[in-house]
């Protein structure tokens, strides 16, 4: 069992294999947050928290003679509002006689078996039965506002998931300002704080630091998890590392806009707020409704490997869902990089040709095969295809692709639309525009509506005609501007501030009936690269592009990044031109070929412009890829390099589950003259063991977990390498 209630203690405990999640229903109702990290031996940890006259944070009604208990300075699994905790809250709203305030208590709860669903949103699934789900249920009776927190509890894999419902149990209309899927308290600690900060091209760097008093706060508010903020963070011991420390991933699995807020508060003790972006947030919760929050993914581990490890396994076996999920993704060739919007049949199965040859499987037609797409400034909502690109549309395109032993795979931007298409003139209204306000452009295009039933239903009929009408067995789904002026002309003005929110789950329920109906059709996210790369796109798209970034050494610093939370299976990843066309950089082809091998691999190149050599060269590239894909996707990644302490390499490591084949990547990004060679300790392999060191020579896992490997010296530009050791 999982999830245990004590009846004489009031405790509530949920237990995976390593770790604890105590809660306790308090004698005036609170549920109080316990604790949560490492199994800590024993049920009872109320002697942890005590109480004491915290000065001037206030006491609630029942304990006004009695000034230590204060909810200001009470671990708490969901704040109530209004009522005297001043820290930040997990919920805000306001009700028809005006009041601002509710205090939520508890009322029962219910432990099932199976993991909970949540309506209309992705979330962690258990197809094994072996999860199990606890239900609390908090009621404020002034103004009669429900909460029922869900609690998904997987032992295996060390994952706790978390969502709240908010419900108006009462007669009267409330209006919903925040809506947190979770709050967690961590009453003692010297945190550190982990998050994923970025921008186009350079997407999910990793920053830490140590926590300052007050909030910090990161958000979304872009209409999509965005480039710019990823909805993860990490909460570790100032002293962690990789291998030890204890270390708490919180992940919203969630697409659009999102806010965390982590507070360090007058008494040390840290505060997690995760959820739903409030700006601009008013959700009206009428009588007898009540509002699903997304999921928060946690997980409690020791060292940053081990968290990265439970992220890992969880997305690929419990998120990711359909055929694609655990099996071979297609080696492609994606046209973008190659001829950009320039292009003729000829041109692409010309491009086609050389790929087969070299081995590649799919080719990806990517942007421009559309009327009116010229460039980035029209085309947009149409999908009607450009008979001057392609004479025989795009089923004469994809009979010849096909008769080449091809797969074909298609690019489309379905949620956008411009202003020169047909779409645009009929549906004007479609757009979200602020009346009586020139809209913000961005790549001179406007997003659809989907919080509009009517452009929902478009949008199935668009996409699910394309599927049936051509043999496509992949779509690379982009994204390619930030949401502005939101204002959607389908919906009453009162309800104005749900629409970013109803626009992703129309756009889940989207993405759920067609991967219902197209289970054979591998979806690719996208969004300008890697601007919505998150837990809620990867439950219909198995792989996300990663980043509009293809320079490879920048590859490196994005991937690592990515790694953190999201496995190597997820990440879109292709050898590109040199020099490469973001940065200028230039690079040699097998360092290319060593950092796309971190994902899922393809090529975006034109491969028509090739020396015989590279050809070559790719030809070895994609047996090896093929022939390492189930020790990348399927095994253990360790990071052997951190960025933040040495520039001079990026080095990693995958490997087997059964710890049989460990593939070992370098990418020198500084080589010097008659310096240190790179050294790493190798990890995870078995310790008694004998491994063959890339065929070099032979030895034991645990020396080479203990004395390390050297590199051979490194020259030229960004050399590279990546070798097999492999158990005897
Ligand atoms: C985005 C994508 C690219 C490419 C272009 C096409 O930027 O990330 O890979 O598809 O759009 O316009």
């Amino acid at each position: 069992m999982s999830i245990r209630y004590i009846e004489e203690t009031k405790h509530l405990i949920l237990e995976t294999k390593n770790s604890g999640y105590h809660m306790k229903i308090d004698h005036l109702g609170y549920l109080q947050h316990m604790y949560y990290g490492p199994k800590p031996g024993q049920d009872n940890l109320s002697y942890a928290f005590r109480y004491y006259d915290r000065g001037f944070s206030g006491n609630p009604y029942d304990m006004r003679y009695d000034r230590t208990y204060s909810l200001d300075s009470m671990p708490q699994e969901y704040t109530s509002f209004g009522v005297g905790d001043f820290r930040v809250n997990s919920i805000a709203a306001s009700c028809s006689d005006g009041s601002r305030c509710a205090e939520f208590k508890y009322v029962s709860h219910e432990i099932v078996n199976g993991k909970y669903s949540i309506p209309g949103l992705p979330s962690v699934y258990d197809d094994e039965g072996k999860a199990q789900t606890l239900i609390v249920t908090l009621i404020d009776n002034a103004a009669n506002m429900g909460i029922k927190l869900y609690y998904g509890v997987f032992e295996d894999l060390d994952i706790i998931t978390r969502s709240a419902e908010i419900i108006n149990a009462g007669s009267e209309m409330v209006w919903l300002r925040k809506a947190s899927s979770m709050c967690l308290d961590l009453p003692y600690g010297n945190w550190d704080l982990i998050h994923f900060h970025g921008r186009h091209c350079m997407e999910r760097q990793v920053e830490r630091i140590n926590m300052f008093h007050g909030v910090h706060t990161f958000i979304s508010g872009r209409g999509m998890s965005s480039h710019q903020q990823n909805p993860f963070i990490i909460i570790c011991d100032h002293d962690a590392t990789e291998d030890s420390g204890i270390c708490y991933g919180m992940m919203l699995m969630y697409s659009g806009n999102h806010k965390t807020e982590v507070e360090r508060d007058q008494f040390e003790s840290v505060r997690v707020v995760m959820g739903l972006n409030d700006d601009r947030f008013r959700w009206e919760l009428e009588p007898g409704t009540s509002l699903h929050t997304p999921e928060v993914i946690l997980t409690c581990a020791d060292g940053l490997t081990e968290l990265s490890h439970n992220y890992h396994r969880c997305i690929r076996n419990n998120v990711v869902k359909g055929k694609y999920k655990l099996s071979h993704r297609p080696v492609l060739v994606n046209n973008w990089e190659a001829t950009y919007f320039d292009f003729t049949e000829e041109k692409l199965l010309e491009i086609c040709g050389i790929a087969k040859d070299l081995g590649i499987e799919m080719f990806v037609l990517d942007d421009g095969w559309f009327r009116n797409r010229k460039d980035d400034n029209g085309g947009l909502g149409d999908w009607v295809v450009d008979t001057d690109k392609l004479p025989e549309g795009l089923g004469g395109l994809i009979s010849k692709v096909k008769g080449m032993g091809l797969k074909f795979g298609l690019w489309i931007e379905p949620e956008m639309i411009s202003e020169d298409s047909d779409l645009y003139k009929a549906h004007p209204e479609w757009a979200l525009t602020a009346p009586g306000r020139a809209p913000m452009m961005a790549r001179n295009q406007l997003v659809l509506d989907l919080s509009n039933d009517e452009v929902h239903e478009y949008l199935y009929d668009t996409i699910s005609g394309l599927l049936r009408d051509y043999d496509i067995d992949y779509i690379k789904w982009d994204f390619n501007r930030p949401i502005s002026d939101v204002y959607s002309h389908s919906t009453p003005s009162a309800r104005q501030g749900e629409v970013p929110h109803r626009y992703y789950l129309s756009l889940y329920k989207l993405y759920d009936r067609l991967t219902t109906e197209f289970p054979d059709v591998l979806f690719e996210g996208c969004a300008g690269g890697g601007g919505r790369f998150d837990a809620g796109m990867l439950q219909y798209s198995p792989q996300v592009w990663c980043s509009d970034n293809t320079d490879p050494v920048a590859r490196l610093a994005i991937q690592y990044g990515t790694s953190f939370g999201y496995p190597s299976s997820s990440m879109g990843a292709h050898v590109s031109a040199s020099p490469n066309h973001q940065t200028g950089r230039k690079t040699p082809l097998s360092t290319r070929g060593i950092s796309a091998m971190a994902g899922t691999f393809g090529y975006e190149l034109d491969l028509t412009k090739l020396t015989v050599e590279e050809c070559g060269e790719i030809r070895n590239q994609i047996k090896r890829y093929k022939d390492i894909e189930p020790v990348v996707h399927g095994g253990r990644l360790y990071r052997l390099s951190d960025p933040a302490a040495n520039s001079r390499y990026y080095c990693w490591e995958h490997v087997s589950q059964d710890r049989s084949r460990c593939i070992l990547s370098v990418v020198v990004t500084d080589p010097q003259a008659n310096y240190t060679l790179v050294h790493v300790k190798l990890k995870g392999l078995d310790p008694d063991a004998m491994y063959s060191v890339g065929g070099e020579f032979e030895c034991r896992g645990r020396t080479l977990m203990q004395n390390g490997y050297t590199f051979p010296q490194l020259t030229g530009d960004y050399p590279a390498q990546q070798l097999d050791i492999i158990r005897i």
